[in-house]
């Protein structure tokens, strides 16, 4: 097997490994990017429903889980949201503004696949696309990485290899591996922005396709003001993705199901009412939901016949409806995954292993999650750059 000598090798040509590899070329650093799957960046071409929600203008460190919240800082400022903006712009990419900040192509997410390509070739990297990672190590001025064409011999090396959501289109855990190898700590692991399942019992099956406006809340964390769309097997829509990344199993979600409207007042206007309960909340709330709402919740009867107090009780339930999902989709539904390399072990800085110098951790890989809405693919741009700058 021959031994190539390079400065940076990049494994994983995703968000955060393409924009590194193209920051330490255009630093005139030679370097080769090393991913296992034959199609490039497949994760932004199926992002934002084909159309890739590529960053957030509202992108802030308090939009990111980790366990060191501080940590995402320095990334975020010195590669900022305007700073891709600004090159989606040089490219002519056409994109739009959809809503709560989140910015959409108007085309197709094949032009940022075309964008971050265009810049890894603009002075010119090694793609080694198709290619397995057979093993890493370190020497004394740097790390060999062995891979199924050649070994390669350089001075940094970028973990860019991503999160375990979606294996079908190519996740691994092979950045953890890489990690626990160099005795780097991981946070646990588990699946974020990921619908939630509920026991076949507490199932509203027959709402399958309905949606609702709801404030949500997942025991921890902030509310979240967004559509919930019940599923066949439990809850999905924006509010519920968001929660889901502040949700841990056994814990209860808070749904208020008519967020800013006083039903107490409603009640009060209709209690003289013959029509059955489900009929007067159909004004606020898809006749299918309040109907099957109603029924779990109380016996049907017109209006008039209730007592405050089943009154009451009812309009507490329609604000905080309090539901303890089963469990939630999993890696294979989830856009991302939680936790990840611990930011105590990296700089903040330059995205660089503490103990190992020249090793760099990018992306997902690391203990750093967004919210919904494009912020993950900003910490991709910035830690990636980072690392770029640095590599
Ligand atoms: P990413 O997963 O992009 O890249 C990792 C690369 O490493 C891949 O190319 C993979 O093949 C390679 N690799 C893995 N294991 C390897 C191994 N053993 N050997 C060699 N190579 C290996 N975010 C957002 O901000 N806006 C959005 O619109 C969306 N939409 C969205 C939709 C869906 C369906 C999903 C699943 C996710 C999103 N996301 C998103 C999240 C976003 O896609 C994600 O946060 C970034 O792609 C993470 O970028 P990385 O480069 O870290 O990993």
């Amino acid at each position: 097997m021959p031994i190539l000598d390079i400065d940076v090798i990049v494994i994983g040509a995703g968000a955060a490994g393409m924009m590194a590899a193209a920051s330490a070329s255009q630093r005139g650093r030679g370097v080769a990017l090393v991913d296992h799957s034959e199609r490039l960046a497949e994760k932004i071409r199926i992002s934002g429903g084909g159309r890739c929600n590529f960053t957030n203008i509202h992108c802030a460190p308090d939009r990111y889980l980790s366990r060191n919240p501080h940590y995402c800082k320095s990334a975020l400022a010195q590669y900022s949201q305007q700073d891709f903006i600004d090159l989606v712009n040089r490219y002519g990419i056409d994109w739009h503004e959809k809503k709560l900040g989140q910015l959409f192509c108007d085309h197709s997410a094949q032009d940022i696949i075309n964008l971050l390509k265009s810049e890894c070739d603009l002075v010119g990297i090694e793609w080694r696309m198709g290619t397995q990672v057979l093993g890493v190590s370190q020497t004394d001025t740097g790390f060999l990485v062995e891979t199924s064409r050649e070994t390669w011999r350089c001075q940094s090396l970028v973990i860019a290899s991503g999160g375990l959501s979606i294996p079908p289109i190519g996740a691994t855990g092979l950045g953890y591996e890489i990690a626990k190898q160099f005795d780097l700590p991981i946070t646990p692991l588990a699946a974020g922005l990921v619908p939630l399942t509920f026991e076949p019992k507490d199932l509203y099956g027959e709402l399958a396709g309905v949606s609702l406006d709801c404030d949500a809340h997942g025991g921890e964390g902030p509310h979240f003001r967004e559509n919930v769309l019940f599923t066949h097997r439990g809850v999905s829509g924006p509010a519920i993705l968001q929660i889901s990344s502040y949700w841990t199993p056994g814990r209860e979600i808070t749904l208020d199901l008519l967020p800013g409207r006083d039903v107490t007042q409603l009640f009060e206007d209709a209690k003289r009412s013959d029509a059955l309960l489900p009929n007067i909340l159909a004004d606020w709330l898809p006749k299918r939901f309040a109907q099957a709402f109603c029924a779990a919740h109380v016996a049907i009867k017109p209006m008039k016949q209730y007592t405050p107090a089943e009154l009451a009780l009812l309009a507490s339930h329609l604000h905080g409806w309090r539901v303890k999902p089963s469990g939630s989709e999993g890696y294979k539904k989830a856009e991302v995954t939680r936790g990840g390399v611990d930011t105590d072990a990296l700089s903040s800085k330059t995205m660089m292993a503490r103990k190992v110098p020249g090793l760099f951790f990018v992306g997902e890989v690391v203990d750093v999650t967004g919210w919904l809405g494009g912020y993950n693919f900003q910490w991709a741009w910035s830690s990636g750059w980072v690392a770029g700058q640095n590599a």
